[in-house]
């Protein structure tokens, strides 16, 4: 698209169009997302577009409960009943249209079109997927079986998938725009397959589907300007809390005084992370995943104190409550932190010549959302009303609980932590492009990573790959990485942070100048199977899953 002499907007939107024919596990017509977009003049207006999944009007908080009241967790996350009314396909038009896309929208639809209709090759991420026995009972029914599992076997590497009803999907897209998606036979498709399977969503829930303008969030770090996105994403407040708090550490300090002490043991490390300063990290993260709990959801229904969050004398007092210990006092709310390996969701950033910039992530929330695809229509229904707080308490597919701030109600987005993000330096230059997949640990990933770069001194290569450690409050241990340095992990136990092992970090999607002016950079976390590559030159080759 930047070739086709497109701007970031146009990439950003045919490559979530792409995303959603050759990476079915997230990429989607049927989920939701964000888009942030940061023009290149300062004085043009940056966008944050809100494209989450609304709940059906029909929808009631009863609805995931049994008979005694009690949640019963499979409704929200493999039932028609856990679909909300999806957004995406009109939170792209609205970017294509508000951020100023060049090329006509047809032209940022047809490469999709052209992939489900010939087909693509069959990734290894997807094939083995498709083996994932857990997966496989959701996937090989339906509709998808034909598509998924030819002859009752899981397409394999190399295959050559065509998706012929999804490229008729994309068509009525391209021709009519949100139209052609949200009424017609694509809305009368859905409204069947939901309605007779007890689910809630009606044609008038899809026709009056709105993505929302909202205004970025913005805050400062080390000089860099951050520009984020709001409620009803907890990304935005959570990444900036945890940023505001560590500021008034002793960062730079702790850092030399690591890296001559490293230098003075004879084991180098020139990025001088300490045990204290990463017990700083988790001790920020659990106060502002507290937070999240407590006070985040859709601000359109429940009153999200933003500016008292992020307020100077609150980000104080959080800091001054971080001593030399862990915090194990916390409250008694039992919790699990669920299957990460269930999880997908898909980050793209662009950077365009002229310095426009898109962040965007969407998602169905679990691999492939319900599992269940639209007969006639060929896509996956997401199943992101389990990002509700079905009960106040109970937790979601990661562990995350909370209260009234992100109940259940009619025609409500369930908060998210989707984080896409931008950095400026103090003027027009963006400096860096950010976000990822991983539920709740986008958040905490998108921090580590802002921070090693602009803590650290680490290139964008070296901070995405670098081992992660994720806090959510509750439950109250940390998990953490492999790859970590024994030593460091020996600090953090001495000072009572129970590790326990992190599988499935987030995967990073990033792009920064390490300079105002220097050469962007783009690095796709090895985590997944995602590629960066400058225009016009060869695309690095995506990593390859284990197994
Ligand atoms: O919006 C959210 O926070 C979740 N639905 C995102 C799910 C996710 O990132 C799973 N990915 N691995």
């Amino acid at each position: 698209m930047l070739e086709a002499g497109g701007n970031a907007v146009d990439a950003a939107v045919a490559t979530a169009f792409a995303l959603a024919v050759v990476y079915p596990e997230a990429g989607n017509l049927g989920g939701g997302g964000f888009a942030i977009y940061v023009p290149h003049d300062r004085e043009a207006k940056a966008l944050a577009i809100d494209f989450r999944e609304t709940a059906p009007a029909g929808l009631t908080a009863e609805a995931f409960l049994d008979e005694n009241g009690e949640v019963v967790p499979e409704r929200s996350r493999w039932t028609h009943l856990g679909v909300g009314v999806p957004g995406s396909v009109a939170g792209l038009h609205k970017l294509h249209a508000l951020g100023g896309g060049l090329l006509p929208w047809e032209d940022v639809v047809e490469p999709a079109i052209r992939l489900a209709r010939e087909g693509f090759r069959v990734d290894g991420w997807l094939a083995k997927r498709l083996r994932d026995e857990k997966l496989r009972a959701r996937l090989d029914q339906g509709m998808s079986r034909a598509i998924f599992y030819p002859d009752g076997e899981p397409l394999r590497g190399d295959d050559l998938l065509v998706q012929e009803e999804l490229a008729r999907t994309l068509e009525r897209i391209a021709l009519e725009g949100p139209a052609g998606f949200y009424t017609g036979p694509t809305a009368d498709a859905v409204a069947v397959e939901i309605l007779s399977h007890g689910g809630v969503m009606t044609l008038k829930d899809l026709a009056g589907y709105e993505p929302e303008e909202r205004e970025p969030l913005r805050g400062w770090f080390r000089g860099k300007e951050i520009i984020t996105m709001p409620p009803p994403s907890s990304g935005g407040i959570v990444l900036l809390q945890v940023l505001s708090i560590l500021d008034g550490f002793p960062l730079d300090q702790e850092r030399e005084a690591t890296v001559a002490d490293r230098a003075g043991r004879g084991t180098p490390d020139p990025v001088g992370l300490s045990g204290r300063a990463v017990h700083w990290w988790i001790e920020a993260m659990r106060r502002a995943y507290a937070d999240r709990a407590e006070h985040m959801g859709d601000p359109d229904f429940y009153p999200v104190p933003t500016d008292e969050l992020l307020d100077p004398s609150w980000i104080a007092q959080r800091r001054i409550s971080i001593g030399e210990r862990a915090n194990t006092g916390v409250g008694p709310m039992p919790s699990d932190d669920g299957d990460a390996e269930d999880g997908n969701t898909t980050h793209l950033s662009v950077l365009d010549g002229e310095g426009n910039a898109v962040s965007l992530t969407t998602t169905l929330n679990a691999a492939f959302g319900t599992g269940i695809m639209v007969p006639g229509a060929g896509f996956f229904l997401n199943n992101e009303l389990d990002d509700f707080a079905v009960q106040a308490g109970a937790p979601n597919l990661y562990g995350l609980v909370g209260g009234d701030a992100n109940a259940v109600e009619p025609r409500k987005r369930p908060l998210s932590s989707m984080t896409p993000t931008v950095l400026r330096d103090g003027g027009n230059v963006v400096t860096m492009v950010v976000g990822a997949r991983g539920g709740p640990r986008i958040i905490s990933a998108v921090i580590e990573v802002i921070l090693r770069c602009e803590v650290y001194g680490q290139s964008v290569e070296d901070a995405v790959r670098a081992p992660r450690v994720h806090q959510q409050w509750k439950p109250s241990w940390t998990r953490i990485e492999a790859g970590w340095d024994a030593v460091l992990l020996q600090d953090l136990r001495n000072r009572g942070q129970e590790l326990r092992e992190l599988k499935g970090g987030a995967s990073v999607q990033a792009i920064r100048l390490d300079e105002p002016g220097g050469e962007p950079m783009g690095f796709s976390d090895p985590r997944s199977g995602g590629a960066a590559a400058p225009v016009g030159r060869a695309m690095a080759t995506p990593a390859v899953p284990e197994g």
